[in-house]
C-alpha cells in the first residue's frame, strides 16, 4: 500500500488551485440517470470516488466519458435497475442512484451500504421519504428493493434531521414525480444547491434553492445540460488550515469564500489572515494561534468535513480548544494518532478537549476515514521531523493531486508507492 512520507517545517507558500467539489460531483452524476440526453459536467475532479460513481452508473448500462479538463459526459438511457454490493461497499454515496433511478425506471435494487468508519450512518430517512413519494420499499439480502408500478406521486415531507444524502436522494426522485413535493428541513449544503440548480437546468422545477423548504413541482422528462461543478470548500479549507499551521502565505484560486462562512471566522478567531481577492483566497499566518472553540452543525454551521484539520491546528495553538461533534457519532479517530505525534487531546463524549502544546513531532501514523487522514498529512507538514502517513488510500477518495499540489508550495512530501 501507498504512504506518504513528510518532512515538516516548512513553511506553505505559493498558490494552490481548488478542484470542483467531489460531495457536488457524485449527486450530478446520480442525476444524469435522470435525463433524457447527455449530461455534461464540468469541473469534475480525479478522485477514486468519482472513478467509483463511474464504474456504478457504466454498470446501471450509462455510457460515461472523460475528456481532458475534468469535463465528463454522461449519457443514458440506464438499462438495469441493479447497483451491486461489490461497488456500493466501496463508496456509501453509491446510494444517491436510488432516487433517479426509481423515478426513471421504476425500480431500483441497491446494495445497503451499511457501517462505516465514522459511525453507523442509516439510510432510514431516504426510504422513509421515497416511501412517502408512493416508493414501495422493503430489505431483502442486504439490498434495498424499491418499485413505483404507478410512478411517484409528490408529497409534504419533513426530514427529522437535514440530512444531506436524503435530501439529494429525495430531490432526485421527485424531480420527475406527478404533483408537487415539499421537502421541509431539507439539508442546506452549496452541494445541494449546486445539485437543484443543475436539475433546474435539465428542465426540473424546483424553488427555494439554498433555504430549508425546497418546493418541486414534477415535470414528466428532463433533458441534457452543461454544467460547471462548484469549488470544493472542504479541499479549500483544508489548504487554510495548511497555510495557517506551517506559518505560510497561499493564493487559494478558485476559492468560494461563500461557502466557507462559519470557517472563516472560526480561523481568524483563531489568528488566521484570510483575505477575499480577486479570483479567489489569500491566507496566511504571521502571530501566534490562539485556542478556540468549534462545534460542528449542518450547514451553515461549521462543517463536520473540516472537524479533523481544524483539530489538527488547535493542537498546536496557545490555550485550549473545546471541539464539540454533533453530525456524527464516532468521528475522532484521528486523536489517538494527534496524541502520538504529541498533541494533547482529550474526549469526553462528543467533545475533544485540545491543550495546545508547542510543537508537534513525526511519527508513522495511520488513518481512518478521509478527513482524519488529511488531518496527519497536515500535522506532519507543521511537525519537527519525518512523519509517515499510512493507508493513503483514503486520501485518494477526496484530494485531488494532494502531494503535487502541497510539494509546489514547498511541501517536502513524497509517495511511496508499494506493490499491495
Ligand atoms: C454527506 C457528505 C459527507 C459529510 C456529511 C455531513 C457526501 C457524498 N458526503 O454525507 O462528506 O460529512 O454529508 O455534512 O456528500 N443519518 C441518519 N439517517 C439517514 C441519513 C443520515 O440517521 O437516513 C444521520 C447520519 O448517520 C449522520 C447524520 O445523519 O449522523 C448526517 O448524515 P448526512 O447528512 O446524511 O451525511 P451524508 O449524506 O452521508
Amino acid at each position: 500500500m501507498d504512504r506518504l512520507h513528510i518532512r515538516g517545517g516548512r513553511p506553505l507558500i505559493g498558490e494552490i488551485a481548488i478542484s470542483g467539489a467531489k460531495n457536488a460531483a457524485l449527486p450530478l452524476m446520480a442525476a444524469s440517470l435522470l435525463a433524457s440526453a447527455p449530461l455534461i459536467l464540468e469541473n469534475v475532479p480525479d478522485l477514486a470516488d468519482i472513478r467509483t460513481m463511474t464504474a456504478l452508473l457504466r454498470e446501471l448500462g450509462m455510457e460515461v466519458t472523460r475528456e481532458a479538463s475534468g469535463r465528463l459526459v454522461l449519457a443514458g438511457p440506464p438499462r438495469q435497475a441493479l447497483a451491486p454490493y461489490d461497488i456500493v461497499r466501496r463508496m456509501r454515496a453509491s446510494v444517491l442512484v436510488l432516487g433517479p433511478l426509481l423515478a426513471r425506471l421504476g425500480e431500483a435494487r441497491v446494495s445497503l451500504p451499511g457501517g462505516c468508519a465514522i459511525g453507523t450512518r442509516p439510510v432510514d430517512l431516504h426510504l422513509k421519504g421515497l416511501a412517502e413519494l408512493g416508493a414501495e420499499i422493503h430489505l431483502e439480502g442486504g439490498y434495498i428493493i424499491a418499485r413505483s408500478p404507478k410512478g411517484l406521486r409528490g408529497a409534504d415531507i419533513a426530514l427529522p434531521f437535514p440530512s444531506v444524502g436524503a435530501t439529494e436522494n429525495i430531490l432526485m426522485a421527485a424531480v420527475l414525480a406527478q404533483g408537487r413535493t415539499v421537502i421541509a428541513n431539507a439539508a442546506r449544503e452549496p452541494e445541494i444547491g449546486d445539485l437543484a440548480r443543475c436539475l433546474n437546468l435539465m428542465g426540473a422545477q424546483i424553488e427555494g434553492i439554498g433555504t430549508d423548504r425546497l418546493v418541486i413541482d414534477g415535470v414528466s422528462r428532463l433533458e441534457g445540460a452543461i454544467h460547471r461543478v462548484i469549488p470544493d470548500r472542504i479541499e479549500t479549507g483544508t489548504y487554510l488550515c495548511a497555510a495557517a499551521l506551517t506559518g505560510g502565505d497561499l493564493f487559494l484560486r478558485g476559492a468560494e469564500p461563500g461557502h466557507l462562512t462559519a470557517l472563516l471566522k472560526s480561523l481568524r478567531e483563531a489568528g488566521v489572515t484570510i483575505e477575499t481577492v480577486p479570483g479567489g483566497l489569500r491566507v496566511r499566518r504571521e502571530g501566534r494561534l490562539v485556542g478556540v472553540d468549534v462545534m460542528t452543525e449542518p450547514y451553515p454551521g461549521f462543517p463536520t468535513d473540516m472537524q479533523a484539520q481544524f483539530m489538527t491546528l488547535m493542537s498546536v495553538a496557545e490555550g485550549a480548544a473545546m471541539i464539540t461533534e454533533t453530525v456524527f457519532e464516532n468521528r475522532f479517530m484521528h486523536v489517538p494518532e494527534l496524541n502520538r505525534m504529541g498533541a494533547r487531546i482529550n474526549v469526553h463524549g462528543a467533545s475533544a478537549i485540545v491543550r495546545g502544546v508547542p510543537e508537534l513531532q513525526g511519527a508513522p501514523v495511520m488513518a481512518t476515514d478521509l478527513r482524519a487522514s488529511v488531518s496527519l498529512v497536515l500535522a506532519g507538514l507543521a511537525a519537527r521531523g519525518e512523519t509517515i502517513v499510512n493507508r493513503v488510500y483514503h486520501l485518494d477518495r477526496g484530494y485531488e493531486r494532494l502531494e503535487e499540489k502541497l510539494a509546489a508550495c514547498g511541501a517536502a512530501i513524497e509517495r511511496w508507492r508499494e506493490a499491495a
